[in-house]
């Protein structure tokens, strides 16, 4: 199923077609350096792609990974990943990852401006947040590329991969989105049955 679609992507559910791609760019080691695993095997990818057959996107406190394909060239150029905040269903933590042949080409910025434009339309979402590592200087240019504020600076926070590490938290607002002039289409609008969430929210 394609949720969106972009000049050159489709932003779609994982299939069991993906494994093999997908397992090969996440066991690159560049790839893998500020994410949270180490190694990543085909039985990794396996069980994270059937996992998401069971998941939908907006689904609170669960974290949905999203293929991202070149329509034209029919390849898996890399995969974003939603987790809408249970205890805040208007806040969505968002997270991104390349292949390490697919970047430099604007694959990520499209993708997330996609993304945006989706969580601040159909999906009434109040504030997007992204949390990297505070070295991975890509990911932050990413963040800052499609209008994500630095907010904080955390040091040391988290034991990471054998040491203490830092983490940037980024976020944008809905009133802070301005949607880009290529809206992204979803192919079936009616299968969004996200909430409508009135002024002043719903808890
Ligand atoms: C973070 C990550 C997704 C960023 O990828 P990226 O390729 O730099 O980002 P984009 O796809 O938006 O591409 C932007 C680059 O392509 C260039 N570009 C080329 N064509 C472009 C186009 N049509 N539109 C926009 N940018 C384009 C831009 O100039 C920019 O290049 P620059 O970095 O030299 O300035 C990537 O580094 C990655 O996957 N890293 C490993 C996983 C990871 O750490 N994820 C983050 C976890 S928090």
């Amino acid at each position: 199923m394609t949720y969106l679609a972009t000049t050159r992507l489709d932003v779609r559910r994982f299939a069991a077609d993906d494994v093999a791609a997908f397992t090969a760019y996440r066991a690159d080691p560049d790839v893998a350096r500020y994410q949270s695993w180490d190694t990543f095997t085909h039985a990794h990818g396996t069980a994270l792609v059937e996992a998401m057959q069971e998941r939908e996107l907006g689904a609170p406190g669960e974290w949905f990974q999203l293929a991202l394909e070149d329509r034209d060239r029919r390849v898996l150029v890399g995969d974003v990943a939603c987790k809408v905040n249970a205890d805040e269903t208007r806040e969505m933590e968002i997270g991104f990852t390349l292949a390490r042949a697919e970047q430099g080409r604007g694959y990520a910025t499209e993708a997330l401006n996609a993304l945006l434009d989706h969580g601040f339309g159909p999906m009434h979402l109040h504030r997007f947040t992204a949390i990297t590592d505070a070295r991975n200087t890509a990911a932050a240019a990413l963040l800052n590329r499609v209008g994500m504020r630095q907010e904080a600076h955390f040091v040391d926070n988290v034991f990471f991969k054998g040491e203490w590490g830092s983490e940037l938290l980024f976020a944008k607002l809905a009133r802070e989105h301005r949607p880009a002039p290529r809206l992204p289409t979803t192919t079936d609008p009616a299968s969004y049955p996200y909430p409508s969430h009135p002024p002043g929210g719903i808890r």
